[in-house]
């Protein structure tokens, strides 16, 4: 049985919900919301929907979703896993993708929630009563191992200790390569601040085209962690903030520490940076501002950048096309924007200038 799916699920923050629903409400206004729980929602679509398996849902406050198949329920992990293959039916499949909704904002998550240990543990029992293992790829379970673009993918979202959501989908861009898109990151014993693992997950979902001992700029840099995340990689960096830098990273040899407001520095010190990134605690139109004196002054060339746009109220996320169109403006073509899985109540903006391509050909 392969019926055309009739449902949508995503996964996202827990408590971002409303935000993700106004989202897709503006932009695929003829999905129906249908279920929620706090990080999963599912819409129904409409009955002429004709969606390529590989779809990109072009959300940015989604961080994985697929074709909703309905829930497994019970209290046995091996007659749910069971149950997980026969609504799944003969679909294709390389892949197979579990993971637990988000239980708690991100800053209070450690080490892993209880519904997460539930998921290890529904994995076993789906991988134990696969009815054709043969079929799969190798390490095909294994959360640390990415699906191949192409890939099509099982998934199966964890909702309640006792209730399992079954869907699909293939695999695409890169965020829909990894379980419920969130790459398999650990923060090292050495990083100063979470911000680490906030950097380290920006870069591998931008993929910016950053060249070795490349010049980066942050606003924002104290106490260090995404200054680190930067070092490690083998760049430079020139750190704007007027408080304190961690000594781990101020004695860095490659790092520059300029103790002021990012406003108060002077142009020519951004006169070598091809790349900035920002992560000030203010509102977004401010970074925005700040960004755009900086990236628009004649003597200076940036050529990518990850800014954090901080939301400190839900309401600001109705002006994030705003936001993305004044980027634009500045020269970047290439925008991507996502709320990243350690991203607060934040977003994370993507911006390239991508020289013209055509047919292969480099046109600049
Ligand atoms: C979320 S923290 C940055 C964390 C940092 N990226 C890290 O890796 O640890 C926000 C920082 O923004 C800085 N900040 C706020 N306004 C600023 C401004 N106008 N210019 C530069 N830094 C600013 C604060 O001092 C604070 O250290």
């Amino acid at each position: 049985m392969t019926d055309k799916p009739q449902f949508l699920f995503t996964t996202g923050q827990n408590g971002g919900e409303a935000v993700l629903k106004r989202e897709l409400a503006r932009k695929w206004p003829e999905f129906r919301f249908a279920f929620s729980r706090p990080g999963f929602l599912t819409f129904k679509l409409p009955p002429d929907t004709e969606l390529y398996d590989d779809f990109d849902l072009d959300s940015i406050f989604a961080r994985s979703h697929g074709f909703s198949l309905g829930k497994v329920a019970g209290d046995d992990a091996s007659l749910m896993a069971e149950n997980v293959w026969k609504t799944f039916g003969d679909r294709p499949c390389r892949r197979v993708h579990v993971w637990a909704r988000e239980v708690a904002a991100p800053s209070e998550i450690q080490g892993g929630s209880p519904l997460d240990r539930i998921a290890s543990r529904a994995r076993c029992a789906i991988q134990t009563t696969c009815p054709w293992p043969e079929r799969l790829a190798e390490g095909a379970y294994d959360p640390t191992h990415p699906a191949d673009p192409g890939d099509f993918v099982l998934d199966c979202v964890v909702v309640e200790p006792d209730q399992w959501w079954v869907g699909y989908h293939r695999a695409h861009g890169v965020s829909s390569q990894w379980p419920g898109g969130m790459f398999p990151l650990e923060m090292p014993c050495d990083a100063v601040s979470r911000a680490w693992l906030k950097m380290e997950e920006a870069l591998r979902w931008a993929r910016l085209p950053i060249p070795a001992e490349a010049r980066f700029a942050e606003l924002g840099s104290a106490p260090g962690g995404s200054s680190q995340a930067l070092l490690g990689r083998g760049w430079y960096v020139i750190g704007v903030d007027p408080a304190e830098m961690a000594p781990a990273v101020a004695e860095h040899p490659r790092f520059t520490h300029i103790r002021r407001r990012a406003s108060q520095v002077r142009r020519r010190e951004f006169r070598r940076i091809r790349w900035l990134t920002a992560d000030m605690n203010v509102a977004p139109s401010y970074t925005l501002s700040v960004v755009e004196d900086i990236v628009t002054h004649p003597e200076v060339n940036v050529r990518g950048m990850l800014l954090t746009l901080k939301l400190p109220q839900w309401d600001l996320a109705d002006h994030i096309p705003e936001y993305l169109d004044r980027v634009r403006s500045w020269g970047y073509n290439r925008i991507q924007a996502r709320q990243l899985q350690h991203n607060r109540q934040e977003i994370c903006v993507a911006a390239l200038q991508q020289p013209f391509y055509r047919k292969g050909l480099r046109r600049r």
